[in-house]
């Protein structure tokens, strides 16, 4: 019962439910930044269906099993993690609170679980390793067309102890977002989410002037150099040859290109649709997880994100064959309404409704939760 018994009441409490956390966070933020972190692709149809996925299935529980001793460690690349969620790689965190990614990073630490660091954080790797101490962390890529500058990232990454890297390959162009339309918000073209750019050498070395002698230049080269476009399999290949890291590719959702993948030396993939921000009408994550499992037969982890909520989310998704999960928007939202502490809470309440799930559905372990725990309704 101890869940119940530390919960606190009164006008201080912070909210429980994801919906609550939206509200607080769009009460809390401006239009434009709250139009970024909520907003979708097009109609919002490929977000919507994330969502709905979950509910296309129906936990079986069983029982009279001893629960009295309960784990959610998970294991990947040979490491072992506390909590079967890791945080997503979020851009831009200073247009939500001044702490910027230091909070979550921080928050992170506290609770053993990994990081995933954007590409475009505003805050430099090296910032945030400092923060995290000997921490888990991974460093998302957003593959640059410059090699020279793809090294440099996987070196510093490197450098500054981060144990895996996430090449996210849904976004070298940008999802068509009404909101930001609307808004005329895009963060990027005012130095915002740079960190990692303006503190590189090889970057540096590519503008005319310094970003604090000419910002709209450096902003905009750093969105034409960071994005390649013309990323092929062949450009994995490169990143894999320049880095011992484990890679994972990021944002995919079709099982042929799931086991392109692997062919071309990715060590793990991460089943996702960008949270419906890039392509409208698109399928959800959980019904693109089955087949991207069955496709690449165990031979590297399968993780998977977008429109996980709540603890029977991610059970569901570790019942379809999930190694693993990432958490997006919730732990912004936390991050908007109380910095650290409340990217801390929304993480804690998800272990808590996790593990409560895991065991009333009759599993003491991450490993007992399989493909019988879940049915398609
Ligand atoms: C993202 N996402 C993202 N992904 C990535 O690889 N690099 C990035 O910099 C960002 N930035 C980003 C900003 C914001 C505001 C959002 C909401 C999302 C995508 C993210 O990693 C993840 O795939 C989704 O957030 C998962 O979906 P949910 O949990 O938000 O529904």
């Amino acid at each position: 019962m101890g869940y119940y018994e530390s919960a606190d009441s009164g006008a201080t409490l912070l909210p429980v439910s994801f919906t609550e956390w939206e509200e607080r966070a769009k009460k809390k933020l401006a239009s434009g930044p709250f139009g970024y972190i909520y907003g979708a692709a097009g109609a919002g149809d490929t977000m919507k269906a994330n969502e709905e996925a979950f509910r296309q299935y129906r936990i079986r529980p069983r029982v009279c099993r001893d629960i009295s001793k309960r784990d959610l460690e998970i294991s990947l690349f040979g490491k072992k993690y506390p909590v079967p969620f890791l945080f997503a790689p979020i851009g831009v965190n200073s247009i939500v609170h001044s702490d910027a990614e230091v909070a979550p990073a921080k928050a992170a630490t506290s609770l053993g679980i990994p990081y995933i660091l954007s590409n475009v954080s505003s805050t430099p790797m090296e910032k945030i390793a400092e923060v995290m101490g000997d921490s888990p962390r991974w460093f998302q890529l957003y593959p640059p067309i410059n090699q020279e500058l793809t090294k440099s990232f996987l070196k510093r990454a490197e450098n500054a102890g981060f144990s895996a890297i996430v090449v996210t390959i849904d976004s070298t162009l940008l999802g068509w977002r009404e909101t930001d339309l609307r808004n005329a918000f895009l963060p990027f073209l005012t130095g915002q989410g740079m960190g990692n750019y303006f503190t590189d050498p090889v970057f540096l070395s590519m503008l005319d002037a310094p970003p604090e002698k000419n910002l709209e230049a450096a902003c905009k080269k750093a969105l034409d150099e960071g994005n390649n476009v013309g990323f092929s399999w062949k450009d994995l290949e490169f990143i894999k040859k320049e880095t011992d890291l484990p890679v994972l590719l990021k944002g995919l959702t079709h099982p042929d290109d799931a086991l392109l993948a692997v062919e071309h030396g990715a060590d793990g993939i991460i089943v996702s649709n960008h949270g419906g921000r890039q392509l409208d009408g698109a399928i959800g994550t959980l019904e693109a997880l089955p087949s991207v499992c069955e496709a690449v037969e165990h031979k590297v982890p399968v993780l998977m994100d977008s429109g996980i909520r709540r603890g029977a989310d991610i059970i569901k998704a570790l019942a379809l064959g999930a190694s693993g999960v990432l958490i997006g928007r919730p732990y912004i939202y936390g991050l908007a309404v109380a910095g650290e502490t409340g990217v801390k809470a929304v993480a804690e309440n998800f272990i808590a409704e996790t593990e409560l799930q895991m065991a009333i559905c009759g599993r003491k372990s991450i490993s007992e939760i399989d493909q019988s725990l879940v049915l398609k309704i």
